[in-house]
């Protein structure tokens, strides 16, 4: 049975967009999905905005399904820009709100998304 994906979820998993690897990324956060196989990962370049530290650049590579693509799209058009404070706070939901929704047996999918940028984050207050 085909899934009920809304048209920005179609969007986003046809053309995505920040795709692609950053060439000495300040962190790098990978997850995977144990029972479905899916692997993503999340770079970011971090800048300052006042005192703050930001996300200045990201982009994904994703192995996954629509969802997961779609996700990872939309996560990092969430967090550019966003200080670390903000971006971790991007959760399912917000991910599945600004893609019109997402079909509940596929709500897990965008916390691959979420995950990957924490991890990310957590990896360039490592390296530091
Ligand atoms: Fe694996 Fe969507 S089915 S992340």
């Amino acid at each position: 049975m085909a899934l009920d994906y809304s048209k920005k979820v179609m969007q986003n998993f046809m053309h995505p967009k920040n795709m692609g690897e950053i060439k000495n990324a300040d962190g790098i956060g990978k997850v995977g999905n144990p029972t479905c196989g899916d692997i993503m990962w999340v770079y970011i370049k971090v800048g300052k905005k006042g005192k703050s530290e930001i996300i200045k650049d990201i982009k994904f590579k994703t192995f996954g399904c629509t969802a997961a693509i779609a996700t990872s799209s939309m996560i990092t058009q969430l967090a550019k820009g966003k200080t670390f404070e903000k971006a971790q706070k991007i959760n399912t939901k917000d991910i599945a709100k600004s893609l019109k929704g997402l079909p509940s047996i596929k709500m897990h999918c965008s916390n691959l998304a979420s995950d990957a940028l924490k991890k990310a984050i957590e990896d360039y207050q490592y390296r530091k």
